[in-house]
């Protein structure tokens, strides 16, 4: 019922093809917060919006081309609901140098009616290792580079960014000079917070002449005590059995540690002398934790020498999908790499498990169709997927075949994947994406049919498998038979 309820929403989603007509409003302040991280950079926008004209619901959102390269992800509610508000981009303006999308508020704003609207967004790639290589005890320092001004297609009454880093060692950042916007101290720092502005009457300023007369760049240089840690390529695939009753799902995943490349050569004496000190360089990565399904079994992990047994599981106790619809249940993987990987270096390891079909798939008797449900992706706090192939691979025989990404995938084919005891082939589903963050924990649902004789196909098949063999062994016996009789002449 759930899973149904939630395929409603994202046709809705999908098919939502509002009146996008702008109206006039005001900013009556803007704060941007940036929570500066690893590999991946929260930034969060506060609009306090006033609506200049009755009836207004449709607002304008500008991001700047720097912005809109770096973020992976985006999402606009109203300050203190759960509902994220529909959100419309809406191609590039070749005169203006921003990128424009355009949110419906969930009711029209009376004039010179207030609300407060939320922004979030992830940012991949923002940041780097400055200086660029380090020793392998050495601190690790990063830099994120951003844009002084929120534009926005309104007039803004007062703005300001806070840049807040995880520990006050802040090294340096940029002092931005001639600031029409105001007369006091242009930036500000106070222990862990590097504060740009109040700034105040911004003109509107999306427009390309803006962007060249007053858009400057500014730098925070601040010291990072975690590894960062990037996946290039995660590749899964999910294989669903009603005949076993089991989803397997296979990650092959390559790990990269993004942080300064190494200095001179690794010594692993230091290297084992300072974890027992329990003093690692954050520029060593040397373990890391995985977020998987909860109810998984049969966990399995090598790497290209073999198995890997230095990994600890948590796993949490199967949750099925007629309980729970959607659980925030998970189990915790500790993994450790066979080698500790310095700046720059690669790991690439294989991780499996089997869970019960009956977590992620239901059946709708009304349809006839089966829902499954498969993770886009295993989260890995604070790192970023760059490239990720997801593969569904349905049952033998599946038809019907309709399925429902969390959000759309950069392309997806269907192909026929043939594995063992197979006759015909298996209908599979691959997704590409680029770019995930945690934040993209979703879930592709796809929904098919398996004919009754489909079912059959596969104890037909393995039957079919036994006679054969059977055929052949008689084959053989009489083949010995003959062999024999001919060694006794
Ligand atoms: C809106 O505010 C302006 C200035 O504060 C005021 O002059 C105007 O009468 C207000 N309009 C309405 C409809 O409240
Ligand atoms: C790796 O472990 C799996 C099960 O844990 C086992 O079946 C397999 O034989 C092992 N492979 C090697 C090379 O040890
Ligand atoms: C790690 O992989 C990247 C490409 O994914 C490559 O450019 C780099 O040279 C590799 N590093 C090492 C130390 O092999
Ligand atoms: C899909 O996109 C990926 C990269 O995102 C690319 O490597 C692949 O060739 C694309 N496939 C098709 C069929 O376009």
């Amino acid at each position: 019922m759930i899973l149904r309820c939630q395929l409603a929403f994202f046709v809705s989603l999908f098919a939502a093809n509002l009146a996008w007509a702008g109206h006039s409003f005001e900013n009556t302040a803007i704060v941007r917060t940036v929570e500066l991280g690893g590999a991946s950079v929260h930034v969060t926008t506060a609009f306090a919006v006033k609506a200049l004209e009755p009836k207004s619901s449709v607002y304008t959102i500008a991001l700047s081309k720097n912005e809109h390269q770096k973020t992976s992800w985006l999402e606009v509610r109203q300050k203190g609901q759960q509902a994220v508000l529909p959100l419309q981009p809406v191609l590039l303006d070749a005169a203006n140098d921003a990128y424009i999308y355009k949110v419906e508020f969930s009711k029209p704003l009376a004039m010179n009616e207030s609300v407060n609207l939320i922004l979030d967004t992830v940012q991949t790639h923002a940041t780097f290792p400055w200086p660029e290589q380090a020793g392998q005890t050495d601190d690790q320092a990063l830099k994120y580079e951003t844009d002084l001004y929120v534009l926005s297609p309104y007039k803004t009454a007062v703005q300001r960014t806070k840049v807040r880093a995880l520990s006050p060692r802040i090294l340096s950042y940029t002092t931005p000079e001639g600031i029409e916007f105001t007369t006091e101290n242009p930036v500000t720092k106070s222990g862990a917070t590097v504060t740009y502005g109040p700034y105040h009457n911004i003109p509107e300023s999306s427009s390309a002449e803006f962007v060249t007369k007053h858009q400057k760049h500014v730098t925070v240089h601040y010291n990072h005590d975690f590894p960062l840690a990037e996946i290039t390529t995660l590749k899964r695939a999910a294989e669903i059995s009603h005949w076993g009753a089991n989803l397997n799902i296979q990650d092959e995943i390559v790990l990269h540690n993004a942080g300064p490349t190494l200095k001179g050569h690794f010594s692993r004496l230091q290297f084992q002398s300072s974890t027992f000190y329990n003093r690692a360089s954050p520029t060593v990565l040397n373990w890391f934790t995985l977020h998987l399904p909860a109810g998984i079994k049969n966990v399995y992990y090598y790497d290209q020498i073999g198995n890997v047994s230095t990994s600890r599981l948590r796993a949490a106790p199967s949750v099925p999908k007629s309980l729970s619809g959607n659980s925030n249940q998970y189990s915790i993987m500790e993994v450790r790499p066979r080698y500790p990987l310095l700046g720059g270096w690669n790991y690439t390891f294989t991780l499996g498990w089997d869970a019960p079909l009956s977590d992620s798939t239901s059946f709708d008797s009304k349809t006839g169709k089966y829902i499954v449900g498969v993770p886009v992706m295993t989260v890995m706090p604070d790192a970023v997927v760059d490239d990720a192939e997801v593969k569904i691979i349905l049952p033998e025989g599946a038809t019907d075949i309709e399925f429902f990404p969390p959000f759309p995938a950069k392309n997806n084919t269907i192909s026929t994947h043939i594995s063992y005891l197979d006759t015909v082939g298996r209908p599979a589903l691959t997704f590409h994406y680029e770019h995930l963050t945690d934040k993209h924990n979703g879930i592709i649902y796809v929904t098919y049919k398996v004919p009754f004789s489909a079912h059959l196909r596969k104890p037909l098949a393995v039957a079919t498998g036994l006679i054969g063999l059977f055929v052949l062994s008689m084959g053989w016996r009489r083949v010995d038979v003959r062999l024999d009789t001919k060694q006794k002449l």
